[in-house]
């Protein structure tokens, strides 16, 4: 069980690492991508998190994402500097909980071992008194060769450090052996086992590595947001749907942001691929029925305790559904030919209710929550600005999704903010945390003109 009373399978409301500080070094493996899960995951249980590359591992993944997700500058040169003059590898290495290396090649292993400190993930784990985990991943024989079976033992038995042992299974080469990553799940709970009894060791954040981005002021305090995020899914049979490539990351940034800035959060999430926020409501949902019933309610309870001062909608909703639902699984034998009708408009149905609402309640037109759409599109945004009046919505955020780095499964948006009053602002690619922010400056000002 964890100090938040959740247990392994509980991280949508875990906080096991709530107000630490953990050190991330990601060293040159094929395995380096799963980081950047472990890094959200990490995040999810409430850790501020600080990531480290050696120059290998920069070349299997990129910094940015480090950045993004973590908010923080990543290490990667043992000789640089924070922008304050502070050497960045003895800050992370005084200030963090806990260090966690995952991926950890043999030769990194080796040069810990050794205590060669010629990159930057080494070089903090060196200067370090916090604890260290360990998860090794390589090829199978790389593995059980004795020189990585001794630098194994030295790093577990005569520095104390915590190994998560990697698993049997296909690896990168092809072949099968032991030499897997473990479980990103399983890191994470020796991450907190590590550290569970120890006091927070740096919690002045003054004395941290400082955050990208400027910490917010909680302009959102005392709102309650609605995010949808994730593809909608349409049954065809029991085993088959119609979905969309909508992992749920840009509709979890912005919910994030949104609690950062003091909002309560319901996030409604249809298929994500991303953990949900800690501190977020959720609502499952799967079809666009069971989505647009469960924005009924939630805006059905508005004048109650559950009040929406805003809805952002950024779920990719299908629009296109079979007619007709197979109860049983279809035969492939019997071929297959799929009769599809639109899905209802959630958004705009929405909008038009809460125009009616409005118009007729006793605080008029500014008496209802904000409403914000986004336009998935391919090539030009020319549509967008008949699809802000269409949908009825204060906002309307545009982006490019056949463009590299914005759209679907990537941490990096660019996108276009449409606003009622006749505005655009064409913002540069950016983080989508970012991008979630800036939506939500502009939320706040209209929640701000609204009041007063
Ligand atoms: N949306 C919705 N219900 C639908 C389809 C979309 O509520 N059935 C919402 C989306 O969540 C998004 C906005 O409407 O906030 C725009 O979605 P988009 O797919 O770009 O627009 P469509 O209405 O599907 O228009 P088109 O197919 O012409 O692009």
């Amino acid at each position: 069980m964890s100090a938040a009373g959740g247990d392994a399978a509980g991280r949508d409301a875990g906080a096991r690492l709530e107000g630490r500080l953990i050190g991330l070094g990601v060293t040159g493996s094929i395995a380096a991508y799963k980081a950047v899960e472990l890094l959200r995951l990490l995040r999810a249980e409430g850790a501020d998190v600080v990531a480290m590359l050696t120059p290998s591992a920069t070349r299997f993944v990129g910094p940015l994402s480090f950045a993004a997700l973590s908010r923080h500058a990543v290490e990667t040169d043992v000789l640089s500097l924070l922008p304050d003059g502070r050497i960045g590898h003895i800050v992370v290495a005084d200030s963090v909980d806990a260090i966690v290396v995952a991926p950890a090649t043999a030769h990194w292993m080796a040069a810990m071992a050794g205590g060669l400190a010629g990159d930057t993930v080494t070089a903090t784990v060196l200067a370090s008194a916090a604890p260290v985990v360990v998860a090794p991943a390589m090829d199978g024989d790389m593995w059980s060769h004795p020189a990585t079976q001794a630098n194994v033992a030295r790093l577990r038995d005569d520095f104390g450090y915590h190994l998560v042992e990697p698993e049997a299974g296909p690896l990168a080469s092809g072949q099968s052996g032991i030499g897997r990553l473990a479980e990103l799940e399983a890191i994470v709970d020796t991450v907190v086992a590590a550290v569970a009894g120890r006091p927070i060791r740096t919690a002045d954040a003054a004395a941290r590595p400082p955050h990208t981005a400027p910490v917010r002021e909680p302009d959102l305090d005392g709102r309650h947001l609605v995010v949808t995020a994730g593809g909608t899914r349409e049954a065809i049979d029991p085993v088959r749907y119609i979905g969309n490539r909508s992992t749920g990351r840009m509709g979890v940034a912005i919910a994030e942001a949104a609690l950062d800035r003091g909002a309560r959060v319901t996030l409604v999430a249809a298929a994500i691929e991303v953990a949900p926020p800690a501190g977020a409501a959720v609502v499952r949902i799967e079809s666009t029925a069971e989505l647009q019933a469960a924005l009924d309610d939630l805006l059905a309870a508005a004048d109650g305790p559950a009040r929406v001062d805003a809805l952002v909608m950024a779920a990719a909703v299908a629009d296109f559904r079979p007619t007709t639902r197979a109860d049983r699984k279809l035969e492939r034998g019997a071929g297959l030919r799929l009769d599809l009708e639109p899905t209802p408009d959630v958004l705009a149905a929405i909008a038009s209710n809460v125009h009616r609402r409005a118009a007729g309640s006793a605080g008029g037109r500014g008496d209802r929550p904000v409403l914000v759409g986004f336009a998935a599109e391919t090539g030009s945004l020319d549509r967008a600005a008949d699809k802000l009046r269409r949908k009825g919505v204060d906002l309307l955020v545009a982006n490019d999704v056949a463009e590299a780095g914005s759209g679907f499964g990537t941490d990096t948006n660019r996108v276009s903010i449409l606003a009622a009053d006749g505005t655009r602002d064409d913002l540069p690619l950016q983080s989508k945390r970012d991008v979630g922010d800036a939506i939500l400056d502009r939320v706040a000002a209209l929640l701000r003109a609204r009041r007063s």
